[in-house]
């Protein structure tokens, strides 16, 4: 056997490295990470969208000199497994390298530590150029000729970190400055609520001079807002801690805590955990597949506080933005908090009355009746063809779901239904299938079945439970034909 060096192809892996999945917001929240690490207590983040955009990080933290910026600058500049301490927002030494080259192709950065400004730069064409990863260092006058770099001049120390060349965006849009102002614009809700606790704790950020406002999803300094006990968790010696709160019944809020926790609108899809590691949200508004997301609880969030040190237990990802816990600790979150939230009187008085016709079957929709004599119409979740498609989604791809499904109750189009049914217009699904609609429907469930058997379901249950739901609940000889053939061992 013989040794053989293999050294990654630069221009090709960097290339690769730029498709970890960041959106442009979760770039620049990766990037505020490292600020908030250095101890910054301001931030500033500085966009010229005309002529050659680019986009400044500034912050007044504790900066780098020459060896360390250098190094900070090498992909994977740190060990993930190495401890760190608990006021650090990082883990992979990726992030700087990685957030900012996904949204564009050159990043220069520049970095003061004890009077002096040492500056270094990732700049994708000259590395196609060379093949190899080659770094540039600034000189002084190259320093001097930088956008903005004044201001860091005027800190005694800090970190400049600027993003030029937005290909990505560029290559998607016919008006950049437009698309990259938007881009902005969602980008501060999304720092004003993952860093919501940092700002108000010392951490001012201003984009082009205007101050973040924190968005504190919990509106815990609203009189109205019920917060409930906190416990805690322990694993491997380090403690987990959960903070429920119920939130003011919705016509208490003002349009200010509306916009603060998401909008009216999407109160019951932004109900759930809001998972913070190290105070910095990364993952919100998911019982984890635990619960469904109900009438009844779309005003629980609950604020779950995971330490760095358990990183490698629930799986942090290089963005920061997912989380995968194992299940057990799922289970230890939700027993937490299943008396308290899921048991409350608070929370019952908002629950709707689902209407039954006949309780034998699983109805696709069901009527609900509200507390002011008023009907809506939901899709019922726990129809088990819904149920089996979800669990083939992950977290993110559920809540995208979950939202499809609450827009398509939110627009049901009950006026026009009511004129239409008032006229006898309305075409029904006739209740008799010829052969071979009948047979679509039996491969339909067979299908389902195989589904259900691989994700370890009992397959008998999984049948009766389909064969008495809508649609198939309606066909006779759909449900013989199980019987006859026996499809449920
Ligand atoms: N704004 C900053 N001020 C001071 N030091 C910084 C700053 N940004 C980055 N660094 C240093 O550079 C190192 C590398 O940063 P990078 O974001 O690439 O990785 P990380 O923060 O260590 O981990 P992760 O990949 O999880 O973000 C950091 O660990 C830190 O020491
Ligand atoms: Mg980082």
């Amino acid at each position: 056997m013989r040794e053989r060096k293999s050294i990654p192809f630069a221009p090709n892996l960097i290339e690769s490295m730029r498709s970890l999945g960041y959106s442009f917001e979760t770039a620049i929240a990766d990037l505020i990470d490292n600020s908030i690490s250095a101890e910054a207590s301001r931030i500033d983040i500085l966009l010229s969208p005309i002529d050659n955009p680019y986009l400044i990080i500034l912050d007044n933290g504790h900066g780098m000199n020459r060896d360390e910026l250098e190094e900070a600058l090498r992909y994977g500049a740190k060990n993930p497994l190495e401890k760190r301490t608990n006021n650090d927002l990082g883990r992979f030494g990726l992030g700087m390298k990685s957030a900012s080259l996904s949204q564009c192709r050159k990043l220069v950065v520049a970095s003061k530590k004890n009077g002096l400004i040492s500056c270094f730069s990732w700049d994708l064409n000259y590395i196609i150029q060379k093949k190899e990863w080659m770094l540039l260092e600034y000189g002084n006058e190259e320093i001097n000729s930088l956008p903005q770099i004044e201001l860091l001049k005027s800190l005694s120390n800090g970190t400049y970190v600027m993003l030029e060349d937005f290909d990505r965006i560029s290559s998607s849009t016919y008006d950049l400055n437009t698309t990259i102002n938007s881009y902005m614009n969602s980008t501060i809700d999304h720092l004003s609520l993952v860093f919501h606790r940092f700002l108000n704790d010392g951490v001012d950020i201003y984009v082009n001079n205007n101050k973040i406002i924190p968005r504190d999803p919990f509106l815990s300094s609203n009189r109205g807002t019920q917060p409930l006990p906190e416990q805690f968790i322990t694993i491997n010696n380090s403690k987990i801690r959960i903070k429920p709160y119920i939130l003011p019944y919705i016509n208490k809020l003002t349009s200010e805590d509306l916009q603060k926790v998401g909008g009216k609108e999407d109160l019951r899809t932004n109900q759930g955990f809001y998972i913070y590691r190290n105070k910095r949200l990364i993952y919100w508004g998911s019982w984890f597949r635990l619960t469904r997301k109900e009438e009844l609880s779309k005003l629980a969030r609950v604020m779950v506080d995971i330490p760095n040190d358990l990183d490698e237990v629930w799986g942090v990802d290089i963005k920061k933005s997912t989380v995968h816990l194992p299940d057990a600790i799922k289970k230890n979150l939700y027993s937490c908090i299943e008396e308290s939230i899921f048991k409350s009187k608070a929370v019952h008085e908002y629950r709707g009355r689902k209407e039954t016709v006949n309780k034998d079957i699983n109805y696709i929709w069901e009527r609900v009746e509200l507390r002011d004599n008023c009907y809506e119409y939901k899709i019922n979740r726990d129809l088990p063809q819904i149920q089996l498609f979800e669990e083939s989604l992950d977290a993110n791809q559920l809540k995208y779901f979950d939202k499809l499904i609450t827009n398509l109750e939110k627009m049901f189009p009950s006026t026009s239904l009511y004129i239409d049914a008032s006229k006898g217009k309305i075409n029904e699904e006739p209740k008799n299938a010829n052969e071979d609609e009948i047979q679509e429907m039996y491969n339909e469930i067979c299908d389902s079945l195989d589904y259900s058997e691989k994700m370890g379901l009992n397959k008998s249950s999984v049948l009766e439970s389909l064969l008495k739901s809508e649609p198939y609940c309606n066909y006779k000889e759909l449900i013989d034909k199980f019987k006859i053939g026996g499809n449920n061992e």
